[in-house]
């Protein structure tokens, strides 16, 4: 028996056309950051594919360049910068020296791309010899003193050129001394976007290969939030937008849509994921095993990350998304 009155989906799904028109969310170039490891190194070919995430790379200056160039041919509009220095120190020196591997990326990205948006991670895990995000004292990471070293490397990014600062670090604090240090500087017009909810989480695992920044003792879980905690986002949300932060970023990224959600709904501001390196290689692997439809499967996740109500998303996929795009 077929009843008389009923619903029909299907109506609006019967061809591409149709299902283009009424779709109601959609991934452009405009929303994609791409992630770049460059390293600190004497020589130019240096190039290091990174064993946990295939097809990403450490690249030197010159390589980070070319990689950049097929990038922008492509149409990438933003990509964010990871430093990985020569020496490491308890300091973390190299964060914000002017003559950092960072400060010298961003130099000369902006130089060749001017309308390149060029972010820099503000973070003290790459440079420090221990491999935490601050200052360490009696195996503790200490909050107040690693704020004004982080103030003073995005002073250093943004002298350079960055044309936006994205602290990952998760120190309290450290999006209100940031942005006293950069406006003193006279960086007025240079936005925060604060990795405000930054879960302590496994899926970073393959990253911090690729940034040579894991631990060398304890763990994050200090600083970076707890993973069962989604009401607390709210607080760590509402407190980096008091202190002066522009685009609020969640991450990771498929594990936290919630998390992305409810920041959409609570807070008017721009809303970043971060598809973190674990969600790639997880990807990644599937795909080369031949399990999934590897671009299928990134075109949903990223979909996901905008039908959650994320504006930006961070992803290593980015560049393969701007030739399927294209
Ligand atoms: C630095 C930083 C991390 C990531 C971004 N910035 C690693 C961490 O907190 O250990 C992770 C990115 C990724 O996994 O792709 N603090």
């Amino acid at each position: 028996m077929i009843p008389a009155d009923f619903y029909r989906g299907r109506r609006l799904r019967n061809s591409l056309a149709l299902r283009e028109m009424v779709r109601e969310n959609q991934v452009t170039a405009n929303d994609l950051i791409m992630p770049y490891f460059v390293v600190e190194t004497e020589d130019e070919s240096f190039k290091k594919e990174i064993s946990s995430m295939p097809g990403q790379y450490q690249l030197s200056l010159k390589q980070l360049r070319k990689t950049v160039g097929e990038a922008v041919a492509d149409g990438l509009k933003a990509c964010i910068l990871f430093g990985i220095p020569a020496e490491k120190d308890e300091m973390a020196s190299g964060a914000y020296d002017d003559a950092g591997i960072v400060q010298k990326a961003i130099r000369m990205l902006k130089d060749k791309w001017p309308d390149l948006i060029v972010i820099a991670d503000t973070c003290l895990c790459e440079y420090t010899s221990h491999g935490h995000c601050g200052i360490v004292k009696n195996e503790y990471v200490q909050n107040d003193p690693t704020l004004n070293l982080l103030a003073k490397a995005a002073v250093a990014q943004a002298r350079a050129g960055a044309n936006m600062v994205a602290p990952s670090d998760m120190m309290d604090g450290r999006v209100a001394a940031i942005r006293e240090a950069l406006d003193e500087e006279g960086f007025i017009n240079t936005p925060i976007m604060s990795y405000a909810v930054k879960y302590a989480s496994a899926f970073y695992g393959p990253f911090r290969e690729a940034a040579e920044s894991a631990p060398k003792f304890g763990d994050r879980k200090t600083y970076q939030m707890d993973p069962p905690n989604g009401r607390e986002a709210m607080r760590e949300a509402a407190a980096d937008l008091e202190e002066g932060a522009d685009i609020l970023m969640v991450k990771p990224g498929l594990p936290y849509l919630d998390v992305i959600r409810q920041v959409r709904d609570n807070f008017d501001t721009p809303v970043a994921a971060y598809q973190v390196s674990g969600e790639y290689s997880m990807i990644k692997a599937a795909a080369q095993n031949g399990w999934i439809d590897e671009m299928g499967v990134v075109m949903e996740s990223l979909v996901a990350f905008k039908r959650a109500g994320a504006d930006l998303i961070l992803t290593y996929f980015t560049e393969d998304v701007l030739k399927v795009l294209k």
